[in-house]
């Protein structure tokens, strides 16, 4: 199979001026449905890659168990993920995410109970996909909602003492969070420095990173749009014990639905341009969507609760592919072969860590750089092959934009989101 259209296409758009920042809310990629177009080198594979991109468009799915937890900008969806498993990864063979993000890959493949390892370069990403994964008892459960419980209670006490900061906080904060609730976090975050139990304490930070956003003055994770939220006293605390409930309900959800057995997965903070920590050849299947050129800026959006979880995200900084930070100062050729150089760092890596016969399922949808728009399923197409992974099929289906600058972009040529199926040759 060959792809249709070359970079060189790009060049048209050269001069063109930096698309505007996003100013509203982008959706998960979870709104599926119509036909779908596929081409593969034989039918079983056709059947199949038409059978994982066809999934149903309600919520039910994307939200179900652990999957529910936090947010993730272009979560993938968990019915694609799990199919794409059921048919290319038998009984025992070993999956690897290189761009894990929120694990919902690596929650699909464990629930199948195959071997499952992760990376990402986001440090927030690793502990969603760890606090996901790692599977816990009813006692662990218990525990949590004990020990979410006693930080409420301690935060819950200083507001009502009306007791000041327990240390000072930069103007970051003091413009993302009123100051009553700035207050309460900091009662939160007080309270669960003080948790030994370590796994419980990773754990309900991520508690309060789900509710960071909700109670800020931000709209969404990936706007930088200011709303007004008339937030009462005691919300935020209110927020942070029941979403530990939740968290806990959804753990156990996800644990009981556990094959006996199913091995633990690995997740690693990491490069995928630099998979030197996995072994060549013992990885039977990649499963991943890899970062969109131009879109995301998951350093900008996870900034905020990386400093309340004290995570290290220096590396996603410099090194994060694709960002809109990185990509949106470079003309459009030269942002569009930025992100073909570093795909094709991760394919080079890709194909060393595959295993004879092994093969990569990727899904990515069309985006807009520059008002250009960018085509996904070419640009993959046209990168696998050269980099030693051979194109066996692709599906497409179309996808509304929410986006308002790329609504324009896709009016006339409609957004499609692919998956791609590239063999180790
Ligand atoms: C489309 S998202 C993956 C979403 C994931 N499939 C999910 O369902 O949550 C792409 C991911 O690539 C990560 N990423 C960006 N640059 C990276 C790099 N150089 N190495 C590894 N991960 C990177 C981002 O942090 C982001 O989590």
């Amino acid at each position: 199979m060959a792809s249709r259209r070359s970079t060189r296409d790009y060049a048209k758009a050269r001069g063109s001026r930096p698309a505007q920042a996003a100013h509203r809310q982008r959706r998960a990629l979870s709104h599926v449905g119509g036909a779908v177009d596929v081409e593969a080198s034989n039918e079983q594979d056709r059947r199949a890659l038409t059978w994982a991109l066809r999934v149903s468009s309600d919520e039910v799915a994307s939200r179900a168990h652990v999957h529910g937890f936090h947010s993730y900008p272009a979560r993938v969806h968990p019915v694609t993920a799990q199919r794409c498993i059921v048919r290319w990864a038998r009984p025992g063979a070993s999956v690897l995410d290189p761009f894990c993000g929120s694990g919902t890959i690596l929650v699909e493949a464990r629930l199948l109970g195959r071997k499952t390892s992760g990376v990402d370069l986001n440090p927030l990403a690793v502990e969603l996909s760890w606090c996901k994964t790692r599977g816990s008892s009813a006692s662990e459960r218990k525990r949590l909602v004990e020990l979410a419980n006693r930080v409420a209670d301690s935060a819950e006490e200083r507001r009502l003492a009306k007791a000041g900061p327990t240390r000072r906080y930069g103007a970051a904060d003091r413009e993302m969070f009123e100051p009553h609730v700035l207050l309460e976090l900091d009662g939160l975050a007080s309270g669960l420095s003080r948790v030994e139990d370590l796994d419980a304490a990773r754990m309900l930070r991520l508690v309060l990173s789900a509710t960071l956003t909700k109670v800020s003055r931000r709209a969404a994770d990936s706007s930088e749009r200011v709303v007004e939220k008339r937030l009462a006293s005691g919300f935020a605390i209110r927020l942070f014990r029941s979403k530990s409930r939740e968290l806990a309900e959804r753990l156990g959800a996800f644990a009981s639905s556990l094959p006996p057995g199913a091995p633990k997965s690995n997740v690693q903070t990491g490069d995928a341009r630099e998979l030197g920590h996995i072994r060549a050849g013992s990885i039977d299947l990649i499963v991943s969507s890899p970062p969109y050129p131009g879109v995301y800026d998951y350093w900008a959006h996870h900034a905020a609760r990386s400093r309340w979880l004290g995570l290290a995200d220096r590396a996603l900084k410099t090194g994060e592919i694709g960002s809109r930070r990185q990509l949106g100062q470079l003309e459009p050729v030269a942002a569009v072969r930025r992100w073909q150089m570093d795909l094709g760092a991760f394919l080079r890596q890709a194909r060393r860590v595959l295993a004879p016969g092994g093969g990569a399922l990727l899904v990515m949808a069309d985006t807009a750089l520059h008002n250009v728009p960018v085509r996904a399923d070419e640009l993959l197409g046209e990168l696998g092959p050269k980099h030693g992974l051979e194109l066996c099929g692709r599906a497409s289906q179309a996808r509304p934009d929410f986006h308002r600058p790329s609504e324009r972009v896709f009016a006339r040529q409609v957004r499609r989101e692919h998956l791609l199926w590239l063999r180790k040759r």
